[in-house]
């Protein structure tokens, strides 16, 4: 009996190494150690044994049971730090691996720009209002002082919806939507986009952008719209920026001025960037011409104005030595991711 209960132990022993689920060694541990396993089974023909030998076998029993046991319980133990280890190595996380970036956006450099001439006239104590892409013909050419037959109109091509409906072609209109509504004092710019039949080219679009301004007031004098101008310019281009006014014409201004700036680039003695004037375009502006403000029901002996007028892409063009205004538009992430 005694080398049945060794016989056992070794089987139990051989076929606990050989196990590599823990639902094996169960099955083994019920097998030899169960109530109804193979030890149980032999300990039941213990009655056939003498006095003598009862106390050993049952001891041996009892022995090889505990070796068996704890065999079960090394070999779980065994198994379960082997399947940690590999869950550990199979969820090891390499934090050197390079992340998925999200390329993060950012402002258009029109945006940038225009935030910024914004800015500044905010500074000034300007509010910021909009008016309609598509304008009757009435705002953006009549109560402007540019009739049917003025030649002004030959200048800005314009895209007819109907006979009185156009896209507009300049931001002026909202002058007059303003001046309709409010009663002076009206300091205000407005930006936006503004459409012409042009052909696209390096310096011309359909689509670009321009920036009105518009001051009414009593006594608004020629002073007032230098001296606005001027600061304006050096906070954009900088103190030592020189400016100088150039008398023009604009039907909705009288006086007008063109304004320019001279070239930063060659400090006016004439290079590329100037076309070899020494100056630069910035800007049309003048005096609200009476005519305009009578039109809106404002008394022009009662208030006076003045008016400004620029292009956006001009000015971000010059700011970042960019010569072909198509970039502007393309939206290739090449150009846009530089500024
Ligand atoms: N509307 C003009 C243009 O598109 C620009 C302009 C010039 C606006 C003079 C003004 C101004 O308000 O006073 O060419």
């Amino acid at each position: 009996m005694k080398a049945k209960l060794e016989e056992i132990r070794q089987r139990a022993e051989e076929e606990l190494s050989k196990a590599n689920a823990v639902e094996t060694i169960e099955e083994l541990r019920v097998k030899y150690a169960g109530k109804k396993g193979e030890l149980t089974a032999i300990l039941k023909q213990m009655g056939k044994l003498s006095p003598e030998e009862r106390p050993v076998i049952g001891q041996f029993a009892n022995e090889v049971r505990s070796y068996i046991e704890n065999a079960v319980e090394s070999k779980k133990a065994e198994l379960a730090e082997l399947k940690l280890q590999k869950q550990l190595q199979d969820e090891k996380i390499d934090v050197t691996l390079p992340s998925n970036t999200q390329p993060l956006g950012h402002k258009h450099p029109l945006s940038i720009v225009l935030d910024e001439i914004k800015e500044i006239f905010v500074g000034m104590g300007f509010e910021i209002v909009e008016g309609p892409e598509v304008e009757y013909d009435y705002y953006n050419f009549e109560a402007l002082n540019i009739p049917k037959d003025h030649p002004a109109r030959d200048t800005q091509d314009t895209f007819y919806i109907t006979d009185n409906i156009v896209l507009r072609t300049q931001t002026s209109p909202v002058q007059v939507r303003v001046m309709e509504k409010k009663k002076p004092p009206i300091r205000i710019i407005s930006p936006g986009r503004v459409f012409r039949s042009d052909a696209v080219d390096a310096t011309h679009s359909p689509l670009f952008h321009q920036i009105e301004g518009l001051v009414v007031d009593k006594d608004i004098t020629f002073a007032d719209l230098k001296g606005t101008l001027e600061t304006f310019i050096k906070r954009l281009y900088g103190d030592d920026s020189v400016v100088r006014f150039r008398p023009h014409h604009f039907p909705f201004t009288e006086p007008s001025a063109e304004v320019d700036v001279q070239c930063f680039s060659c400090k006016g003695k004439g290079c590329r960037v100037c076309k070899n004037e020494g100056w630069i375009e910035i800007l049309g502006c003048g005096m609200v011409h009476p005519k305009v403000l009578e039109n809106c029901g404002i008394d022009p002996e009662e208030y006076s104005g003045f008016a400004l007028g620029l292009g956006l892409e001009r000015v971000a063009m010059r700011r970042y030595g960019v010569d072909d205004m198509r970039l502007f538009y393309e939206n290739d992430t090449r150009f846009l991711s530089q500024f």
